[in-house]
């Protein structure tokens, strides 16, 4: 993961490893036209991961009232909404996927973590978590 990334946050930014090598893993799945069940079993990989990334940083942001946790959550139901898509998409049998070509689309893919350092800024002005070394 980038270090402009990380938010100092051990957990999260645990999380967020865990996510992008599911995401990598998709992409050359993708790359060296692997058979559409890989691909289809690598997104709910990545799918059933973000929804619980997701989830614990909603329940973070209601617990110490982050102010921007509605355009924050925001983003995460958009992230959901094309992960869920494009889950889809693997399955169709008349799509790109059946060809062994599955088009998708990893442009929200920075969008998982750079929106997380107004929360991680927040978290750490809170007070109630320690910011790791050379995590800033
Ligand atoms: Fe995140
Ligand atoms: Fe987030």
């Amino acid at each position: 993961m980038d270090a402009k990334y990380h938010t100092g946050i051990d957990e999260i930014d645990a999380q967020h490893l865990e996510i992008e090598q599911v995401a990598t893993a998709v992409i050359e799945a993708v790359a060296t036209k692997e058979a559409w069940h890989s691909v289809h079993y690598l997104m709910v990989r990545l799918y059933e991961l973000l929804r619980f990334h997701f989830a614990v940083e909603e329940s973070l942001m209601r617990i110490i009232a982050f102010p921007e946790v509605i355009e924050h959550k925001r983003v995460h139901d958009e992230i959901l909404q094309t992960i869920e898509r494009m889950k889809v998409a693997t399955l169709d049998p008349n799509g790109d996927a059946a060809r062994g070509h599955p088009a998708l689309d990893f442009s929200f893919l920075p969008h998982v973590v750079d929106h997380d350092r107004k929360l991680a800024d927040f978290v750490v002005g809170f007070g109630g978590l320690a910011r790791q070394q050379g995590g800033g």
